[in-house]
């Protein structure tokens, strides 16, 4: 203990490590050539290493006599120009009439975040913001830490093998009008069961009846089918079809392999040109205050590889890349297990979308995984499907196997 006066820092409670975070840590700290890392969410390629986009390297060539100025604050604008274009569409009417206003965030987290605070403008601290249950572990903290109370709602069950429909209508019928409904653009995170476009119809209907505002964290566009605007389906469907108000939080983490740049976009549609020069402000504000002004590197690959047609062309190779190896290790991981008839319904992991999935394995035999066979999954046996390959899947399935058998 210091000698000096008592410390202002006696009302601080210790908060645990996030767990994810921590396990990557664990797992990093682990010697055993067999370890697997089935925790983090980040893309890995067939031989278990991080994968820099060919698309990425060829911006990354364009991009390297780029100055080390600041940018705007609302973020470098061609960034932000192809980045609208890109989720919504450039033939979109919101597009089109200029009705979206965007500013560049620190990644889908600092979307969701500088979002979260436009919103408590906009809409004050008594409203509730809805997330479902499960979701990523982040959605709780960032909107109370705006202010927000947060409730969530059950959003899939085994008995629907699929999204809970009459849970999530329910919940949509009985919330107060203007509440917030943060819905994940595609591959659910972290069940994988992600709404058929139907199901979208029928959920943006009762939105706009019930006068509620859709945040959509559009975290894995692209990587969930390896079309982008086959994922960006249910954004455009409310933007559209629906002329409903929206706010998006893009992230370029996933789809890029940008994890480290933290590159995403915070964009809200309104109705009119003139409350979208007003959020714009108001976004502008935000971002003074909290960064001055965003990072540079990351916004310029982006905006290097969606300028460049045949760089774009490459990506969209390389979405398809990402995705068919995510597809492929989901039927290797149920092949396993169906193969050594291991107890459980596995067909689920081939029909959900996305880097992860539940395997409904209990926290003992996750512990076990992890101390016996170096297998390293979250606490909820949520697994991230991009940390398998060839030559660890068979393992893998076998290590369940003999951990679920007991
Ligand atoms: C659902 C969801 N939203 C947002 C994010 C934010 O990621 P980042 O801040 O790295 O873009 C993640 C990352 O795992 C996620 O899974």
């Amino acid at each position: 203990m210091g000698s000096g006066p008592p410390s202002f820092f006696g009302g601080v409670t210790y908060t645990p490590p996030d767990a994810i975070f921590e396990l990557t840590k664990t797992y990093n700290a682990d010697p055993d050539i067999r370890k697997v890392n089935l925790g983090q969410g980040t893309y890995k390629d067939e031989n278990g290493n991080p994968w820099i986009l060919p698309a990425v390297q060829a911006a990354k060539e364009k991009i390297k006599e780029a100055n080390h100025e600041y940018l705007p604050i609302l973020g470098l604008g061609s960034f932000r120009t192809l980045a609208t274009e890109l989720v919504f569409g450039k033939a979109s009417s919101a597009v089109q009439e200029r009705r979206v206003a965007s500013c560049q965030a620190l990644s889908g987290t600092g979307a969701l975040h500088v979002a979260g605070k436009m919103l408590y403008k906009a809409l004050g601290r008594k409203t509730t913001v809805y997330i479902t249950k499960p979701s990523w572990s982040n959605h709780r903290q960032v909107f109370e830490s705006v202010g927000f109370p947060v409730q969530e709602f059950v959003y899939s069950s085994d008995s629907t093998n699929g999204v809970d429909m009459s849970s999530f209508l329910k919940t949509l019928k009985d919330a107060a009008p203007k509440s917030i409904l943060v819905l994940h653009a595609s591959a659910h995170n972290p069940t994988g069961w992600d709404p058929t476009p139907e199901q979208w119809k029928a959920i943006g209907v009762v939105v706009k009846e019930r006068q509620l505002f859709p945040l959509f964290d559009a975290a894995y566009l692209g990587m969930t089918s390896g079309d982008y605007d086959k994922d960006a389906f249910a954004i455009r469907y409310f933007v559209e079809e629906l002329s409903l108000e929206v706010g998006v939080c893009l992230s370029f983490a996933k789809s890029m392999g940008l994890y480290g740049e933290r590159v995403g976009l915070c964009a809200f549609v309104s109705q009119t040109s003139t409350a979208t020069e007003a959020v714009e402000s108001a976004l502008a504000q935000l971002i003074r205050v909290e960064i001055s002004n965003p990072p540079a590197f990351g916004a310029r690959i982006v905006a290097a590889v969606l300028a460049d047609e045949e760089i774009r062309a490459e990506w969209a190779r390389n979405l398809v890349t990402m995705s068919s190896r995510i597809a492929e290790m989901r039927w290797q991981l149920y092949e396993g297990l169906n193969q050594l008839g291991t107890p459980g319904d596995w067909k689920r992991i081939t029909e959900q979308k996305g880097m992860f999935c539940i395997l409904g394995l209990t926290p003992d035999q996750v512990l076990h995984l992890q101390k016996e066979h170096h297998i390293y999954m979250a606490e909820s046996s949520r697994v991230s499907i991009a940390g398998l390959n060839w030559s660890n899947v068979k393992y893998v399935a076998d290590c369940i196997d003999t951990t679920i058998r007991g």
